[in-house]
């Protein structure tokens, strides 16, 4: 049982880097300070990192682990799951998020010059934000803990920091809207 236990602590510290990942993303590109920009999005960016390394553990084990028959085609039709099929499928597509979110923000950097992918970027970007709340659905929808107080907090928690950062950044973003330049200008001048 060691490995089922292991592959789904990893499943929950994953959920709870890309949740840790998410609200920093919100929270950066709603900063205008550069040196809090750059603190959030290396926090952000290695959040997101350890996430992806606890998710391919999580999927590893569920797969080796001989406790549930999980084979390895759930990564490409995780409709024949004999285990909970309907949370394998949110699972595989946040996955499938998570992946495409690493690749095309691993290309930013080398693409940065491209003015058409720089565009694209952050619309493809929104693959990370899906796939985060999809984790979350396969969560509550395939966990043995997905039913206790400490799970349930868990991933209560999760949605609050994400709702939590967003209106933290509605509310700044609106605030600056609010401000007329001048006054602005004379505020960071102070
Ligand atoms: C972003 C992607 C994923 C995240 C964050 C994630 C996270 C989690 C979490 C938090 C649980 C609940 C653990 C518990 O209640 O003890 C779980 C359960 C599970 N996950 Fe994932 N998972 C992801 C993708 C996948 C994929 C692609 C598979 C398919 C191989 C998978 C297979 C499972 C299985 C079989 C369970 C059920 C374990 C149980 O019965 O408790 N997960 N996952």
């Amino acid at each position: 049982m060691t490995l089922w236990y292991l592959a789904r602590a990893a499943g929950v510290v994953a959920m709870i880097m890309f949740t840790l990942s998410a609200s920093l993303g919100i929270l950066t590109s709603g900063s205008r300070n550069p040196e809090r920009r750059f603190w959030l999005q290396y926090v952000h960016r290695s959040a997101a990192a350890t996430g992806l390394v606890l998710l391919v553990a999580h999927v590893i084990a569920v797969i080796a682990d001989a406790y549930v028959d999980i084979s390895p085609t759930v990564l490409v039709w995780p409709f024949a799951s004999g285990y909970r099929p309907f949370g394998m499928v949110v699972g595989v597509l946040a996955l499938y998020g998570m992946v495409l979110a690493a690749v095309v923000g691993a290309a930013r950097g080398r693409l940065a010059q491209s003015e058409a992918f720089t565009k694209r970027w952050r619309k493809l970007h929104i693959a990370a934000s899906a796939g985060w709340l999809l984790s979350i659905g396969h969560a509550l929808l395939s966990g043995t803990d997905r039913g206790t107080p400490w799970m349930l907090a868990i991933t209560i928690g999760c949605l609050a920091a994400v709702a939590a950062a967003g209106v933290y950044r509605a509310r700044s973003q609106a605030e600056r809207a609010s401000t007329p330049l001048n006054l602005a200008r004379v505020g960071r001048t102070r």
